[in-house]
Formats: C-alpha cells, structure tokens, sequence
C-alpha cells in the first residue's frame, strides 16, 4: 500500500505543487487546509494534473483539539510536510500577534498531538532568517541575524521548536527546508501562485501587469550596490522546489539523514536582479512589461544567493528548471487564470 503523508497548506502555492510531485511518486496524500490563502478549486486542479483527487480536510491547525483528533483517526501517518503559515512579511508588522499565533501554534500542536509514534518531518522555512548577509552566497550555516520581521521571527522560532523537540524526542527526524525566491508555475499551467488580494512579490506583480491586471510594475531602487543598481534575489523555480520536497522526505524516510534535525538551502545558486528578472520575462514571452523605477522598498536586502552545495550533496538536489522556464510557466498560468477566474 502507498505510504500515507498530510500535507498542511497543502492547497497553497507551494503545498499544491508538491501534493502533485508527492502523488506522482505514490503517496497517498492527506491535505489539511483551511483556506485562508488558497481557493478550494485548486483540489480539482491537481486531481486534473495527477488523475488522484487528495483527501481534504477543511480547519484551522491552531485548534489543537482538532489536530490531536486528526492524529489519533490517521495513526499511519508517520511523515509530515508542514507547509501551512501566513508569509505577508509587511503585514506581519502590523498584525504581529496574528503571525506568532498562526506560525507557531499549527507547529506546536503536530509535535504534540504526533509525538506518540515515529515521525518524518519537513518543514517549510526560508531564506528569511539570514537578514542581511555578511558572506555570500549564504550556506546553512551563516548566521542567523536578529529577525527584520515578525514573519522571519517566527521562522527563525520554529526552527528553534523545531531543534529541541528533536533532541528531546527520538522518534522524530526533521528536515528544514530554507526556500529563496520560489516563482513560476506547474507546466500543466493548471496551478500556480494565486494571491488573495494584493500580491507584494515580483512573480505575480510581474504576471498580473502584464496582463493587465495591473497598470505598472514598479522597480524598488536601482542605486543598490549591485551589476544593474536593482536587489539580487536567487529565484528558484517552483517545481524544483516541490521536487525538494520528496528529496528531503525520502532522505527521512530511508534514514539517510547524519543528524535528527538537518538544515538545507534550496536555490539555485544563481542570483538574479530585478532588471534581469524582467528581461527574462519578455525574452520567455515575448510580452513587454510596462515598469518604472521607483524608491527603495522599505527592509529589502541588496542581495542573497544561496550556496546550494550541502542540497545537492544530501538531497542529490540540483535546481533543473531555467529563469526562463520560470517565466514561461507563470505567464502560462496568468493566461490561464484570465479565462478561468478563481
Ligand atoms: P500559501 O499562503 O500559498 O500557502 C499556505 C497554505 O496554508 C494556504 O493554503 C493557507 O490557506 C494554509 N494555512 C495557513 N494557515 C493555516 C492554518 N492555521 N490551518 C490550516 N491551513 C492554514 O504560502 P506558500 O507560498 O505556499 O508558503 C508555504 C510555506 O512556505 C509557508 O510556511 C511560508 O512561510 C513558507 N515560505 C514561502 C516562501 C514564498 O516565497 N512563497 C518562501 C519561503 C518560505
Ligand atoms: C523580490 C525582489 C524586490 C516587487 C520575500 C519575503 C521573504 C521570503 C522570500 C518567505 C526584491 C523586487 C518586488 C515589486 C520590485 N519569503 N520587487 N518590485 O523581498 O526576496 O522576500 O520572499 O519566507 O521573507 O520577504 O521577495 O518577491 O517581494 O521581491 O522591484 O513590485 O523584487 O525589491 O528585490 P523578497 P519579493
């Protein structure tokens, strides 16, 4: 029989795709979603794209009764990707409590309502908590500077959460996935990143201008100290990073992992300016992007790249996919978007 997994957040951008990859490799997939970021249509798309609908189970993993019932009516599962998190980094100042409440909670409550049996975990963080870097590119283990969000901080304790219950808990394995820039879509052009509201990060800012949705995309800077003046970002595309998923679970799974809790970067290695983000976007479409160069945004790194060696080394991790794919693959679901409205 397949092997069981729950996939929280499993309907949001990054969950959906790797529900997809996970089916592909002959998971049963669980997903627990409340739908606060993602739209319910999405179940119908990945059933489109793998022929297997997923279970689904619509409610809030903040409720720590419904999660230890989850646990005691699923007792094989055994293997967690825990996606599901708010990730607005400027609205996580304003509502900080909203952050540290949705962030951490779902994590405390797996760890607890699982803590009876063997447990595979991976888990989503990000890029975030290196701030700015002093060294690039970023390996695992530069420093992780004071937080420059409630949003990073919350990274940032999870990870903590996450380094103690392993050393005190020895049934439980964890991979920390730390994400750069994910962007572009499933080549299907069935799913893909569907903001709620405004979006705040380049790859739908791009897309949704282009169509029309938008009248201009504005460029943060160009007086940075970069090749172009504009902030450098390690864009990696959205399927390799699902892909990562299954890497890391299996490395868990087969019990390949050196320590109980194992930390990896996944990028790409490449950094990438706004301006050439930009280009490779018409160069792949074909579409002119209407764009001006505005002031700085408020908090943004200059630049970060990872070092993306210790994935491909554990996880035999390398990013496939070009800038170009990535650009290719978000138009074609912004075009598909237009006909079909969520
Ligand atoms: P997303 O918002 O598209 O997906 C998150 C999903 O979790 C949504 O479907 C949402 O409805 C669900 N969810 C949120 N809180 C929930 C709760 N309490 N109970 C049940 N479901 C809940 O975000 P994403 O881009 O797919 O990000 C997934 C994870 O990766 C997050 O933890 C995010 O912080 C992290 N991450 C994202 C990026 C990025 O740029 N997208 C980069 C680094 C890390
Ligand atoms: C990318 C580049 C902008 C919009 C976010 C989160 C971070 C992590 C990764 C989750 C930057 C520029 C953007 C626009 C622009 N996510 N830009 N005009 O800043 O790397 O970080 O994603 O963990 O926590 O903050 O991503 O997509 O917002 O920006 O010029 O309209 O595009 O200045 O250089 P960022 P982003």
């Amino acid at each position: 029989m397949n092997k069981k997994i729950l996939v929280t957040g499993g309907l949001g951008y990054i969950g959906s795709h790797t529900v997809v990859e996970l089916q592909k490799a002959g998971y049963t997939v669980l997903i627990v979603d409340n739908l606060s970021n993602s739209n319910i249509k999405i179940l119908d798309q990945i059933e489109r794209i793998t022929g297997i609908r997923p279970e689904f189970i619509n409610f809030d993993l903040c409720d720590d009764i419904l999660v230890y019932k989850l646990a005691k009516e699923n007792s094989d599962i055994e293997n967690i990707i825990h996606f599901a998190a708010y990730k607005a980094v400027g609205e996580s100042v304003s509502l900080p409590l909203k952050y540290y409440q949705n962030n951490l909670y779902p994590l405390i409550n797996l760890l607890q309502a699982f803590s009876d049996r063997k447990l595979n975990l991976v888990f989503s963080s990000s890029c975030t908590v290196y701030g700015t870097p002093d060294v690039l590119p970023v390996t695992e283990n530069s420093p992780v500077k004071k937080a420059e969000s409630p949003y990073g901080n919350t990274k940032q304790i999870c990870e903590e959460i996450l380094s103690d219950t392993s050393k005190a808990n020895e049934n439980i394995k964890i991979i920390s996935l730390r994400y750069f820039n994910p962007i572009g879509a499933h080549e299907s052009g069935l799913i893909g990143e569907l903001p709620l509201g405004i979006p705040s990060c380049l790859g739908p800012l791009i897309t949704q201008t282009a169509i029309g949705k938008r009248k201009v995309f504005t460029v943060f800077g160009e007086d940075y100290d970069t090749l172009d003046g504009t902030c450098i970002r390690d864009y990696v595309h959205i399927v390799d990073l699902a892909r990562a998923h299954l890497l890391a679970m299996k490395r868990i799974e087969n019990e390949n992992t050196r320590e109980k809790y194992e930390i990896i970067n996944i990028g790409t290695g490449k950094g990438t300016s706004v301006l050439q983000a930009i280009n490779a976007f018409e160069n792949a479409t074909g579409v002119k992007l209407n764009y001006s160069i505005g002031a700085r945004r408020p908090g943004d790194v200059e630049k970060i790249w990872a070092d993306a060696t210790l994935a491909e080394k554990l996880l035999s991790f390398k990013a496939e996919h070009s800038l170009k794919d990535m650009m290719s693959s978000a138009w074609k679901w912004e075009k598909y978007l237009k006909e079909n409205p969520m």
